[in-house]
């Protein structure tokens, strides 16, 4: 399993940057409820990204070989088990950069049940040439075939593909302060959001969520809904933590709130968020709202909540790129890529793609131990039949500065010793470059904690000063 990951790692690390000029080509998987790849054989040049968009069922893009159809290829790319539910509200994406288009690459769905869908012919194929042996067809025939894992392999390299951030969503980004002015609020508490729409969520200040709930119970968390877990912003902190979803269904009311209980309930406080609610159905947010209010007992049931702490957006959220970063794709133990260049008012948010992990600050220094009131985005767990992307984000305020930062997971491996580390703004000819950090990392090299708080506090004078002003 670690040989898989180190495979992955290193596929992921030789890559080349992903290019500004790239193509996106969307494939479909289980459209219409069916078991196919839709277009199920693609042509793709060196840059492009091809993004998985997951409708239905509960399929798999992984890749395998032209010999073994429906076998994983060590190594090779997985983007694991998407499920999607029915009534989901927003749609996984998987997707990977072509580097080598010289090199055909073959992929199956390694779900099997209840049949085994690379047998039904679930497959697909990027640059195959339909006048070789090793055509789609020919590839799908020996999936259908059930062609035996035995034989030798047709040698497709891992290295032609690695995982990339998936593209933007093409809708609309809405955004919604949480927190903002110190109240017990979300603002706006309420919008409309069509379909490929983004909704994210800043986090202002203290210590707040954004929890799907449901109508019927507003302040209890729905089972595989949406949760941004706790988002603790320090009275310091120079970054605004940002958490985001897509809309798939612009149908359906969707209810949230805060899961702060301490030191009051902010849901009985009616810090709640509705999206696509109809003002004048029984459903309404104002009934919503009432409802959470409802459960506060008598004696503290003052509101609390002011209306009119309604910020502006910050301008640097809004005027930077957007810088995607990949949490674990394919399963491995990476950020992808590993390290970037970012400018004053950049945003780099992070997809929490499985398993979980975190993105933590620490240091150049102690590459594996959290900076007092650095960023951290928590513990992301994405559960198999997770139905959304979790995001992390912020944006960065001063270009000068080298930001240092690592998963936080030790279960059931420590994966900062594992190599599981990223920076921003890292000089790769300095002696703190990505490199370096990475090699301190998986020495579990920790002088400020080992040593001396001294060194540790000299430390954070000179690094911690995230998007400092
Ligand atoms: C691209 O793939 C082809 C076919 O597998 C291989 O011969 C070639 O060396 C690869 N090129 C690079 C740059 O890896
Ligand atoms: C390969 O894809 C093309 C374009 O989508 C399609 O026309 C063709 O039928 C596919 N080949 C096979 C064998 O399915
Ligand atoms: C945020 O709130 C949660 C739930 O009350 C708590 O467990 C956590 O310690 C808080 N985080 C910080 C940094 O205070
Ligand atoms: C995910 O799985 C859990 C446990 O198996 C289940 O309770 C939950 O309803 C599922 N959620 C979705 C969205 O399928
Ligand atoms: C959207 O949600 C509504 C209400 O739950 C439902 O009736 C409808 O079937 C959904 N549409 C799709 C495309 O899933
Ligand atoms: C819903 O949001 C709109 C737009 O922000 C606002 O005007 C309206 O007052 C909100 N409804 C309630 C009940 O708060
Ligand atoms: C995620 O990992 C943390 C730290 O190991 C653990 O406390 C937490 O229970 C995990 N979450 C889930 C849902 O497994
Ligand atoms: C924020 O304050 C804490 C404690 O007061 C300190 O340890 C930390 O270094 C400060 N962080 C920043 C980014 O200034
Ligand atoms: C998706 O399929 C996998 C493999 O069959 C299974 O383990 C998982 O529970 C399924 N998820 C859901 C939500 O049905
Ligand atoms: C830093 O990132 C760049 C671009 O993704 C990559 O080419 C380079 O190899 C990375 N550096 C290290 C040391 O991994
Ligand atoms: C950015 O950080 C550098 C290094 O700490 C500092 O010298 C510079 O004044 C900062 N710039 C801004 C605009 O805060």
């Amino acid at each position: 399993m670690w040989a898989f990951t180190r495979l992955s790692l290193a596929a992921v690390v030789l890559a080349p940057a992903l290019s500004a000029h790239a193509a996106q080509i969307v494939i479909e998987v289980g459209p219409g409820e069916q078991k196919i790849f839709t277009p199920s054989n693609i042509t793709a040049s060196v840059g492009d990204v091809v993004s998985f968009h997951f409708l239905t069922g509960n399929h798999s893009v992984t890749q395998s070989s032209f010999a073994t159809p429906c076998e994983p290829l060590a190594g090779g790319v997985d983007s694991g088990f998407q499920a999607v539910a029915a009534d989901t509200t927003s749609i996984p994406e998987f997707s990977f950069a072509i580097n080598n288009a010289s090199a055909p690459l073959f992929f199956f769905s390694k779900q099997t049940i209840p049949v085994n869908e690379c047998n039904k012919g679930m497959v697909f194929s990027i640059n195959q040439n339909p006048n070789s042996a090793k055509s789609f067809a020919a590839f799908q025939a020996n999936a259908k075939a059930d062609v035996p894992a035995a034989t030798a392999t047709a040698g497709v390299s891992s290295s032609t593909v690695t995982a990339v951030p998936a593209a933007a969503s093409s809708g609309a980004k809405i955004l919604v302060q949480v927190g903002a002015g110190g109240g017990l609020t979300f603002s706006p508490s309420n919008i409309s959001a069509n379909i490929g729409d983004n909704v994210a969520f800043q986090f202002i200040n203290k210590n707040h969520s954004v929890t799907q709930s449901s109508f019927a119970s507003p302040c209890e968390a729905l089972v595989g809904g949406i949760d941004s877990g706790f988002q603790f912003v320090a009275a310091n902190a120079t970054a605004v933590p940002e958490f985001g979803f897509t809309i798939t269904n612009a149908s359906k009311p969707l209810f949230f709130f805060s899961k702060q209980t301490i030191p009051v309930n902010e849901c009985n406080k009616g810090m709640v968020f509705s999206i696509n609610q109809d003002p004048n159905s029984a459903n309404s947010f104002t009934a919503f709202q009432a409802n959470a209010k409802a459960d506060v007992p008598a004696a503290t049931a003052t509101a609390g909540v002011s209306s009119s702490t309604v910020a502006a957006v910050p301008a640097a959220t809004s005027s930077g790129a957007k810088i995607l970063v990949q949490v674990g794709a394919g399963g491995g133990l990476t950020f992808s890529p590993s390290n970037i260049s970012a400018n004053i008012g950049d945003n780099v948010a992070f997809q929490f793609i499985n398993r979980n992990h975190s993105i933590t600050q620490s240091s150049f220094a102690s590459p594996c131990e959290a900076l007092a009131s650095g960023i951290d985005s928590g513990f992301q767990f994405v559960a198999a039949n997770a139905t959304a992307v979790p995001e992390f984000s912020f944006t960065i305020t001063n270009a000068s500065i080298p930001l240092f930062f690592f998963s936080k997971q030790t279960v059931p491996v420590n994966e900062c010793n594992k190599g599981m580390v990223f920076s921003i703004n890292q000089n790769p000819n300095s002696a703190k470059s990505f490199a370096a950090f990475q090699a301190h990392a998986k020495a579990d090299i920790q002088p400020a904690a080992k040593a001396n708080t001294k060194g540790r506090r000299v430390h954070a004078r000179d690094f911690a000063k995230v998007a400092g002003k």
